[in-house]
C-alpha cells in the first residue's frame, strides 16, 4: 500500500514537472517577469532577434499581413483586434479579458506564448532569454513610436 501510494505520488510529481510544455526550456515565474521588466533593452540588439518574428510579421507603416498580424500598432493594441486580421478565438479572447500590448505584456507573452494565451495559434513557443525579450521589445518600441 505505501509503496503504491509513493508510486502515485512520483507519478504526479513527474507529472508536474515534464508534462504541460514537453521538451520546452524552463520559463520564469512572476517575480522574475517583474525583475526582467527592469533590463533596458538595446533596440540594435532587438533587431537581429526581430528576424524570427519578422518571418511572420511586417512591423513597417502599413505593412502587409504575413502569417501574423502587422505590428506597427501593436504597442497600446488590445489584444487580437489588428482590423482585417483573421485572430484565433483564442486571441481575440485575451483581448477581451484585457490583455492589451505594452512591454509589461509583451515580455509576458513572448517568455510563453501558450501559456500566456492558450489555444493562440502563434508558431513560436518562447524567447528565452530576459535580455533578449527586452531587446526585442526596445526594438519593436523605436519601430513604432
Ligand atoms: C511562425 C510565425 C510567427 C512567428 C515566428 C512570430 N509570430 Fe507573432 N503571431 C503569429 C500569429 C499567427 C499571430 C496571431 C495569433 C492568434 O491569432 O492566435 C501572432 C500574434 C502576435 C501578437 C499579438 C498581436 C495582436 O494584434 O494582438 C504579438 C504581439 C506577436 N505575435 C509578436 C511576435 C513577436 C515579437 C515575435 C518574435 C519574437 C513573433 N510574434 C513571432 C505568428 C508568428
Amino acid at each position: 500500500m505505501r509503496n503504491a501510494a509513493n508510486i502515485l505520488w512520483f507519478l504526479a510529481a513527474f507529472a508536474f514537472v515534464c508534462l504541460p510544455l514537453p521538451g520546452s526550456l524552463p520559463t520564469a515565474n512572476a517575480a522574475d517577469l517583474e525583475a526582467d521588466l527592469e533590463i533596458v533593452g538595446d533596440a540594435d540588439a532587438g533587431e537581429r532577434i526581430f528576424k524570427i518574428c519578422g518571418g511572420c510579421h511586417t512591423i513597417d507603416e502599413g505593412g502587409r499581413t504575413k502569417d501574423g498580424p502587422n505590428l506597427y500598432t501593436v504597442i497600446g493594441r488590445t489584444a487580437g483586434t489588428l482590423e482585417g486580421f483573421r485572430y484565433s478565438k483564442a486571441m481575440k479572447a485575451a483581448g477581451a479579458s484585457g490583455i492589451v500590448w505594452g512591454r509589461k505584456t509583451l515580455n509576458e507573452y513572448l517568455n510563453d506564448t501558450w501559456k500566456y494565451v492558450p489555444g493562440n495559434i502563434m508558431g513560436l513557443s518562447s524567447i528565452g532569454d530576459a535580455t533578449d525579450r527586452a531587446n526585442v521589445i526596445a526594438f519593436i518600441e523605436r519601430e513604432t513610436r
